[in-house]
C-alpha cells in the first residue's frame, strides 16, 4: 500500500484528485465510485477541473434496497448531486435499489462489472473497517450481494430519515472480491474516529474482522489519510 498523509480532508481531496487525474491521463475509462462524506472533496476538485467523462463509465459501490434513484437519501441521488450533475459520464451504473429480486439484481451488477472492468476504484473506510457495505465477518469471496444492515448502521442512518422505521434494512453492495478486481484502488480516510480502522487495515493481519485488511492483497492501493486518521500508525 502506498500511504500518503495529509493535513486535512481538503488537502486529501486534492491528492485524491491527482490520483484520478493520473489514471485519466493513463487512459482509464471506467471509474468505480463511492458515496459518503469522505470522497466529497475529491469530487469537488474533479468537478472544478476540465476533465471530461462524457466518453467514460462510472460504476458505484452500493445502494440501499428500496430507494429509487430520485430518493434524496439514495446513493444514486448523492452521486447526481456531488458529481454527475457537474461531470456527466456516458454510462453511470449504480445498483437498482428498486429491484426486489436480489438474485437478478446482483447478477446483473456483476455482469456490468465484468463488461466494464474498473480501472480506478475510490473507497471510503468505515470506523469498523468496512468497505462498501462489507461489514466485519463478510466472506471475502463474495461479489455483488444483498446485505442486511446492522442495527448500529440503521441507528446511525436514522438521522437522515423522518424516523427510524424509514431507514432501509438492506443494501446491494459490491463484494470484497469485486473491489479487488479493480486495477487501481484509492482509499481515503479522515478523522480520529477512523484511526483504529486505518491501523488495522494497514498494519494488522488480513482478517474478515477488518474487511479493508484484504486490500493488503492488492498490488496497487493508494491510501490517503489525514494526520488524525494516521495517528495510531506505528
Ligand atoms: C459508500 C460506502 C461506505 C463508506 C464508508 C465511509 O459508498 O460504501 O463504505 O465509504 O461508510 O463513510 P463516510 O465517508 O461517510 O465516513
Amino acid at each position: 500500500m502506498k500511504l500518503i498523509v495529509v493535513k486535512d480532508r481538503q488537502e486529501g481531496g486534492q491528492k485524491g484528485y491527482n490520483v484520478f487525474q493520473s489514471a485519466y491521463d493513463n487512459g482509464a475509462k471506467v471509474f468505480g465510485l463511492a458515496t459518503g462524506s469522505t470522497p466529497i472533496t475529491t469530487y469537488e476538485a474533479i468537478s472544478a477541473s476540465d476533465m471530461d467523462f462524457t466518453q467514460m463509465t462510472s460504476v458505484n459501490l452500493d445502494e440501499y434496497v428500496g430507494l429509487a434513484a430520485d430518493h434524496p437519501q439514495s446513493y444514486h441521488y448523492f452521486m447526481q448531486e456531488h458529481l454527475f450533475n457537474q461531470k456527466p459520464f456516458a454510462h453511470s451504473y449504480v445498483p437498482d435499489g428498486t429491484n426486489p429480486d436480489a438474485v437478478a439484481e446482483t447478477a446483473r451488477y456483476d455482469q456490468i462489472i465484468a463488461d466494464n472492468p474498473i480501472d480506478l476504484q475510490i473507497l471510503g473506510l468505515g470506523q469498523n473497517g468496512h468497505i462498501g457495505f462489507n461489514e466485519p465477518g463478510t466472506d471475502p469471496e463474495l461479489t455483488t450481494h444483498k446485505v442486511a444492515l446492522t442495527e448500529s448502521t440503521i441507528k446511525a442512518n436514522a438521522r437522515f430519515f423522518d424516523n427510524e422505521s424509514e431507514v432501509p434494512r438492506y443494501a446491494y453492495s459490491m463484494g470484497i472480491a469485486s473491489i479487488l478486481k479493480s486495477q487501481h484502488i484509492l482509499l481515503e480516510a479522515y478523522g480520529e474516529e477512523k484511526a483504529a480502522a486505518v491501523k488495522a487495515m494497514v498494519e494488522g493481519p488480513i482478517t474478515t474482522d477488518v474487511p479493508a485488511s484484504f486490500l493488503q492483497n492488492h498490488a496497487d492501493v493508494t491510501v490517503i489519510v489525514d494526520e488524525a486518521a494516521a495517528s495510531k500508525l506505528s
